[in-house]
């Protein structure tokens, strides 16, 4: 799909480092975002889920935890060293086998139609091509799939938010009927639906 406003997309490319990911991703975090309540409605056994920009994986555990030994998730950020703490907190948990680490983007993904549910918490900002990034994941969602994007409200203002939520559209994701209350953040749940 073609982008009608390429200069509607000018994004920040500034990469979180993976060791100031230990500021926000803590136990009082995972008390304010309550990854597993957050995710159970969208996340059930046997899907596929991803979590685009996984950061130390404290969504990619609470998904594995939700899909279960029949389904699976994949965990991608462009940082290794994010991945292999991610790997470490998941094999404590005793679900590692149920999760897949992919170092890179979104270009990572097979547009296979073949994911149930994407994740992409506070990194939408950190992208420079946000239109290609929902467009991809757009073509690895399912028909039906579901993708939530929370941005921190820290950092994202609601003007910009609302164009990458435009962005999104225009990539063939449409709001979806359940729309939780994400603290600190401003949220969306988007649908892939056939145009
Ligand atoms: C602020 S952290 C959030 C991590 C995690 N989602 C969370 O909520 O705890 C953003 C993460 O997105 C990753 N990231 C940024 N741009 C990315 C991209 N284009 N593709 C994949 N990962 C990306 C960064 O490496 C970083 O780990």
């Amino acid at each position: 799909m073609k982008r009608s406003d390429p200069n509607s997309d000018i994004g920040s490319s500034h990469v979180c480092p993976w060791w100031l990911a230990y500021s926000f991703d803590n136990p009082i975090r995972r008390w304010i975002h309550r990854p597993l309540k957050l995710l159970a409605p969208f996340v059930t056994k046997g899907m596929h889920a991803i979590d685009v920009g996984c950061g130390m994986g404290v969504f990619s555990i609470a998904m594995a935890e939700l899909v279960g030994d029949s389904g699976r998730v994949t965990a991608l950020d462009l940082q290794d060293k994010m991945l292999e703490i991610t790997r470490k907190r998941a094999n404590w948990a005793g679900i590692g086998h149920r999760i897949q680490t992919v170092q890179g983007t979104a270009d990572q993904l097979e547009g296979d139609g073949s994911i149930d549910f994407a994740l992409a918490f506070w990194m939408v900002h950190e992208v420079p091509d946000r239109f290609g990034f929902f467009n991809r994941i757009c073509s690895a969602l399912k028909p039906d799939g579901i993708l939530l994007v929370a941005e921190p409200n820290m950092h994202v203002s609601r003007k910009e938010f609302d164009r990458t939520i435009a962005l999104a559209s225009e990539a063939g994701l449409q709001p979806y009927a359940q729309q939780p209350t994400v603290r600190l953040s401003l949220s969306k749940v988007l649908v892939k639906r056939n145009r």
